[in-house]
């Protein structure tokens, strides 16, 4: 057998599509006979099911549940040490052509890659249960809603993909009534011998994150990492999803997306890109330190743009979860989330309290004298290791967010005011600059450069170039991305108002190492600029980079900041600009004359605004 094309699957007529559409059935028994599972298992997305599904991780050992009278319903996973993030080096684009892919991706001929694939996929699922998860991504109804179908021997997966996604029947139907969906294949790659006992988080060495984006596919072997193997997530919803959007002239991004009220009652909704552990959570979660303001969540981590028939840029969440880095999350920073995680939750990888319950860096000034850590070894804070992985994850439901927004799935979407781009950037990148227009702005999301996180292998705090926070997540050229971008900003100036584009830094470093800004609820601050720049009522002054706000303008009222410090977070070092020019140029040379015009231009303008400094 070959692997599965998916111009081969047999359309089936309409009036036979029911519960089980009949092409749906007949992936999945062809994927079967190539995984060999014990047994198939549809996946209905109740609550009953969920329960019983998290009472067998229970007695495999994969899941230990925490004491229900300190985090009731809530349920802990360590995972194996080799799989606790994403892997970019193991991510592969399939296309036809390599140009298509883009030099930023891993790209594999696609008959190679199927063949390679279905080498380890073969027989994979061996004595182990294979579940058919149907998965909604949007709110089902909006004309923004996308489909798709997972298969899984991960039953972790599956619960996971029960909070991240609209699962089970209701997106199986949708698909019955004839809704297009992408099918995708995930195993844990380790398959069970008759009598074999099993190992409480089954995965393999070699690992495989594959996307066919011509062909809509996704193909995920070896890991049960959330950015891994919920493949709704990263590898559709992104990947997958900003290949339809090329395509269909809208737009699948990295972003947050909240909804503001400052104390005059208007709202303003906006979206962030940020990568990977670089505030995304926090600012969609925030709680404001400006008395009277309100910041709303409407999502986390992915956001749908489109122009609605107005014109207008609109936005949604696709998702139906939050999949959030875990460390540094207390009442201090994140205390919604602290909130928002009081029970019905999954931990993964984080450290367990003597009493039951959950711990990481941060959660509490103080820490425990005595824990489980993330590897299941006491710990204590003398034990010169973090006791969570840095990269430890909850995964918990919107619903169950304190701040979630009125709107937040509003099948048609918020309309979105500004956008935001942002890094972790120890030094050069001021606090916050407006870009002059739409095409500035799109050199600037361009060009971010930020230091590597946990959230994915690799070295942390090595810096990067990360265009729109983007750089794992774009499933096709960059430079085509980029022109996507450019041509969505003519197309918006035709009919409406263009959003404003911003780019903000929350991690500038004084000499001592220590972050120059105190952040988190703080960065009400920077949004009570923004929204007076919506508003035409507040000051900026230009740079050669972009607006700065003007002498008194950023509100610090208030805050511990001495002059020194505040001067620092908004200096603009010519020299240093000169270098990151001469660092953008060789970036955008790796896409040759794939590159629009218009960025070239763009960093002329930057070089001539720096030489007129
Ligand atoms: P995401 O992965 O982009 O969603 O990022 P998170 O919001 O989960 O944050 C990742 C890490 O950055 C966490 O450890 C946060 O505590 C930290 N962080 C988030 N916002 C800020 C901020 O404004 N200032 C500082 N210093 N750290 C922040
Ligand atoms: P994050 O999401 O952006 O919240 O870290 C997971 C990821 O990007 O791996
Ligand atoms: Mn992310
Ligand atoms: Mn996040």
């Amino acid at each position: 057998m070959t692997l599965l094309d998916r111009t081969s699957i047999p359309n089936a007529p309409v009036a036979e599509r029911r519960q089980r559409p009949a092409e749906v059935d007949v992936w999945v028994s062809q994927i079967a006979q190539l995984l060999e599972p014990a047994e198939i298992r549809w996946v209905d997305g109740s609550t009953r099911e969920r329960h019983e599904l998290l009472q067998l991780l229970v007695s495999t050992g994969t899941i230990e549940q925490l004491n229900p009278d300190l985090r009731p319903y809530s349920f802990l996973a360590r995972s194996a040490e080799s799989d606790v993030a994403r892997l970019e080096s193991r991510t592969f684009i399939c296309t036809e052509h390599e140009a298509d892919a883009g030099p930023t991706n891993n790209w594999r001929e696609p008959a190679a890659m199927r063949a390679e694939l279905e080498g380890v996929m073969r027989g994979a699922m061996r004595g182990r249960t294979m579940y058919v998860v149907p998965f909604a991504m949007g709110p089902i109804g909006s004309p923004m809603a996308r489909f798709g179908v997972q298969v899984t021997d991960s039953p972790y997966v599956v619960v996971s993909i029960g909070t991240m996604t609209r699962m089970g029947d209701a997106a199986l139907d949708a698909i019955a009534r004839g809704a297009s969906w992408v099918p995708a294949v995930h195993s844990v790659g380790a398959p069970l011998a008759p009598g074999q006992q099993d190992v409480p988080w089954p995965c393999n060495d070699t690992k495989y994150i594959v996307q066919f984006p011509e062909t809509r596919e996704i193909w995920s072997y070896g890991s049960a990492y959330g950015g891994n193997a919920i493949l709704a997530k990263k590898a559709y919803a992104l990947r997958i999803a900003s290949v339809m959007a090329r395509d269909e002239g809208w737009l699948a991004e990295h972003m947050l997306l909240i909804k503001v009220t400052p104390p005059s009652g208007k709202s303003y909704h906006l979206a962030a890109a940020f990568p990977s552990a670089c505030g995304k959570t926090n600012m969609a979660m925030m709680t404001p330190s400006l008395p009277g303001w309100k910041v709303e969540t409407i999502g986390d981590d992915i956001a749908w743009l489109w122009i609605g028939a107005d014109g207008r840029l609109r936005a949604i969440n696709p998702e139906a979860g939050f999949f959030g880095v875990a460390p540094g999350t207390g009442m201090r920073t994140n205390p919604t989330a602290v909130d928002a995680l009081w029970g019905n939750t999954i931990f993964t990888n984080v450290a367990r309290t003597d009493d039951g319950d959950v711990w990481w860096e941060g959660l509490t000034d103080e820490k425990p004298a005595r824990l489980t850590d993330w590897r299941g070894e006491q710990w204590t804070p003398d034990s010169g290791r973090p006791a969570a992985h840095p990269n430890s994850r909850f995964t918990v439901s919107a619903r169950q967010c304190p701040s979630i927004a009125e709107d937040w799935d509003d099948p048609e979407g918020v309309v979105i005011d500004a956008i935001i781009f942002g890094g972790r950037r120890a030094s050069n990148v001021p606090l916050v600059v407006e870009a002059r227009d739409w095409d500035h702005g799109v050199f600037m999301g361009a060009t971010i450069a930020s230091e590597q996180t946990a959230a994915a292998e690799g070295t942390v705090g090595e810096l990067r170039r990360d265009p729109f926070a983007m750089l794992p997540f774009a499933g096709y050229n960059m430079a085509d991305y980029f022109a996507h971008w450019l041509d969505f900003g003519r197309r918006l100036r035709r009919s409406a108002r263009v959003p404003r584009v911003f780019q903000v830094n929350w991690f500038r470093k004084g000499a001592d190492g220590s972050f120059l800004w105190p952040g988190f609820g703080e960065n009400a601050r920077v949004l009570e600029w923004m929204v007076g720049r919506l508003d035409g009522q507040i000051g900026a002054v230009d740079s050669p980079i972009g607006s700065l706000p003007s002498d008194g303008a950023l509100n610090v009222e208030g805050l511990e900041l001495d002059e020194a410090a505040l001067t620092e977070l908004f200096r603009v070092d010519p020299a240093a600009f000169e270098a990151e020019a001469d660092d953008i140029e060789a970036f955008f040379a790796t896409f040759g004359d794939r590159l629009p015009v218009e960025l070239s231009r763009q960093l002329t303008l930057l070089r001539d605004r720096l030489a007129a400094a």
